[in-house]
């Protein structure tokens, strides 16, 4: 059974999706061990809490970024953590946080990376007049939305998208890839070639 630790700032509808992934036995025998925000009123630490799920809480403010990380990964390994899920977590993760998870921290990203990484990835892409979109599960690293892919979703852009019907769309992508991605990685499944991530199965 390998601990999951999962990351969050927000509303944590992929959380739920892992949660919900998990209560299936979609996880490839994960599970989540702790959830932990850097936002105390995260409405995610809610969904934690219903499914019975630990919860931590840090305040990221005023710290400089590696100590606050350090906190981060000391909160995981006390809860025996192998693997970090970043689910609408609003910070960069620091080479502190990084060396204590290496090659074991994903992420899910609201569009097709390499296009539209950072923040409003959805407005961008609809600014940028593209008609295809989608949703992205990387392995993290110390650049922003860079490190290699795991799993994409292709999702439509319509003429009558507004910023709020695309990130819906987009967001049933990513709750159908997240857990997939995870139950891959956690079974094994992923050899690293480069920037090349095989998925032994797909
Ligand atoms: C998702 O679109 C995710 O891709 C992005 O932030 C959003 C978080 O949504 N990083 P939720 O908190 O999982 O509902």
């Amino acid at each position: 059974m390998q601990r999951i630790g999962v990351l969050i700032s927000g509303r944590g509808s992929n959380l739920q999706a892992l949660i919900d992934a998990q209560q299936r036995g979609e996880l490839g025998g994960g599970r989540i061990a702790v959830v932990f925000s850097n936002v105390e009123s995260a409405p995610g630490l809610e969904r934690a809490r219903r499914a019975g799920i630990a919860v931590a809480f840090r305040d990221h403010r005023g710290l400089p970024r590696e100590v606050f990380d350090g906190e981060v990964a000391e909160v995981l390994k006390a809860h025996g953590v192998e693997l970090v899920c970043l689910a609408g977590y609003m910070r960069l993760v620091s080479p502190v946080l990084l060396r204590a998870f290496p090659g074991r921290i994903l992420n899910v990203h609201p569009a097709l990376l390499p296009a539209f990484p950072g923040v409003k990835a959805q407005r961008q892409a609809l600014e940028h007049g593209v008609k295809l979109s989608g949703a992205t599960v990387h392995l993290v690293d110390e650049n922003l939305d860079a490190g290699p892919i795991v799993a994409q979703e292709a999702v439509p852009v319509l003429s009558s998208d507004t910023e709020d019907s695309l990130a819906a769309r987009i967001l049933e992508a990513e709750h159908r890839i997240y857990p997939r991605a995870v139950r891959a990685l956690l079974e094994g499944r992923l050899s690293i070639a480069g920037r090349r991530v095989l998925v032994e199965g797909e």
